[in-house]
């Protein structure tokens, strides 16, 4: 049996085993998380938050639409989806397997618009065909099993519902090539100077993030992986001359 594409961390022999790595490194992390990824990205990540969120203003504006931020980890991509929300909305649900990353983003949403749910992207404790709109920032790639992924969102969507999936990309030519030497060599020096050795985990988890970022789908790939779990209008926006990037799709509304 040939293994689905996914998240294969270091040491990882199966999904459950892979999972289970990528919960252990991001509860391990999570002290230092929102440090490293705004010093790492000298702030542009809370660009690449505001900027997805704008794209799906239509359904945040309204009140009675129901949201999920899945992977959700510290909470930044919740903190802009709720600048859209109208007084007294529907609360977003913010989702994430590791501990750790959900306490700290339920501290910042402080139950003002957002509740907190501990939950696995691959087996949403939530109703088929429930919600209005799933974001996802840079939690996707970490999933043991995109295919999955892809169909549990589906699950869950409703008719009509929109997807929203934003994560690194490598971009092509020279600028690909600086970048390269950044993501692999300077970054994981960096991530191994300010959060340290971490237990279980050799190599240090900012070597687990450019080989996510080099095994992750291209976009052409991704996309055919969208268009196959059933998804229409299945596009790609790049960001920041293709460092990141947003995915969107929708279940469609007659199947
Ligand atoms: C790189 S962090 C991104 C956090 C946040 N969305 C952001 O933009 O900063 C990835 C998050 O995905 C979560 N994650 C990975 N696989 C998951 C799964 N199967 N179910 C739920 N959360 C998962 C991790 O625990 C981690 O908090």
């Amino acid at each position: 049996m040939t293994h689905a594409a996914g998240a294969k961390p270091i040491g990882a022999e199966d999904e459950t085993s892979a999972a289970q790595a990528v919960r252990h490194m991001f509860n391990s992390i999570a002290p230092r998380y929102d440090l490293l990824n705004h010093l790492l990205s000298a702030n542009v990540d809370r660009l690449w938050w505001s900027r997805t969120a704008r794209r799906f203003r239509a359904t945040l504006v309204n009140p009675n639409a129901a949201v999920l931020d899945i992977c959700c980890g510290t909470g930044d991509m919740t903190m802009a989806l709720l600048k859209h929300r109208p007084p007294g909305a529907r609360p977003i649900l913010a989702a994430d397997f590791a501990r750790s990353m959900l306490s700290r983003g339920a501290q910042k949403f402080g139950g003002r618009g957002a509740v907190a749910l501990e939950a696995d992207a691959l087996h949403l404790p939530l109703r088929s065909a429930s919600l209005d709109l799933i974001v996802t920032a840079f939690g996707f790639r970490n999933l043991a099993n995109y295919q999955a992924g892809l169909n549990e969102f589906h699950r869950v969507l409703k008719p009509g519902g929109q997807l929203g999936i934003l994560d690194f990309s490598e971009p092509g030519g020279l600028l690909g090539k600086a970048y390269g030497i950044y993501f692999r060599r300077v970054l994981p020096a960096i991530g191994r100077l300010i959060c340290g050795p971490v237990a279980g985990d050799k190599v240090g988890p900012y070597n687990y993030l450019p080989a996510s970022v080099g095994s992750f789908p291209r976009p052409a790939a991704m996309l055919e992986l969208m268009k196959a779990a059933g998804y229409e209008s299945c596009a790609w926006q790049p960001y920041t001359f293709g460092i990141a990037g947003l995915y969107t799709a929708a279940r469609p509304l007659v199947v």
